[in-house]
């Protein structure tokens, strides 16, 4: 057990799948594992354990935000030894050629968040995927013909934003929004594990697209089955 992990030790595997909410961390157990065990309750921050394809894989609601990634991620990799997390997620697109439900796969992440800084004071630094799972997404996706974009995104602190304009200066560079990618390859990178991020495009900067809670629930289903893959690869 942990702060904020009521699992015992050992029950966790070593290859995590984290989603922002606890209800579809439910879901994936629920539909796509074999003997689902569930343990963690504190906070409703809900993690399971069971077998996909005969692997034991685990999967661990992260909560929003970077703190709230950084908090699990931290624990489960210092506490429970876990060495690869692939973050499914979803993200506001920013560029016109991408569309809803598309998925984009995180080549890196930028974020306005003041975490980093605590590391690498006002240095700029590249927060990167491990490549072998990177790489191996990009083989998954194309083999299934989902369509999809690799690239930049921004991890940002806020949801609602001051100034509406504000997603504009990132157009060019970031292909998309969320809040939780730079988090979890900042502590990746200095925890030296492996982690990917893929996320759905559940809304649109520029068309103001937006899918309903149960179109999200239908349109991530590619996304899991790309997940369960990487993390059943070696
Ligand atoms: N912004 C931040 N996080 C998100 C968004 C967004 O537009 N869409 C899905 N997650």
């Amino acid at each position: 057990m942990s702060l904020h992990l009521s699992a015992q030790k050992g029950e966790i595997a070593s290859t995590v799948l984290m989603p922002g909410d606890p209800l579809r961390a439910e879901f994936i157990a629920n539909h796509y594992l074999d003997q689902p065990k569930k343990h963690n309750y504190i906070r409703n921050t809900w993690g399971y354990t069971g077998f996909y394809k005969g692997e034991k894989i685990s999967i661990q609601s992260s909560g929003m935000g970077m703190p709230s990634m950084c908090i699990y991620a931290n624990e489960l990799i210092q506490e429970y030894k876990v060495t690869k997390i692939i973050r499914m997620g979803s993200c506001g697109a920013l560029q016109p050629q991408i569309n809803m439900k598309d998925i984009i796969i995180a080549q890196a992440a930028s974020t306005d968040s003041a975490i980093p800084s605590q590391y690498f004071g006002n240095h700029t630094v590249a927060l990167t995927p491990y490549f072998q799972l990177l790489q191996k997404a990009v083989q998954t996706v194309k083999r299934a013909n989902i369509p999809h974009h690799v690239g930049n995104i921004l991890t940002s602190d806020l949801f609602y934003y001051q100034n509406p304009d504000y997603w504009k200066r990132w157009q060019t560079t970031h292909l998309a929004i969320e809040m939780e990618t730079a988090a979890l390859y900042l502590m990746a990178m200095q925890h030296r594990i492996q982690a990917l991020s893929l996320l759905t495009v559940s809304d649109h900067f520029i068309t103001q697209e937006k899918l309903s809670a149960k179109e999200r629930q239908i349109s991530v289903s590619k996304m899991i089955e790309t997940c369960l893959t990487l993390a059943t690869c070696q």
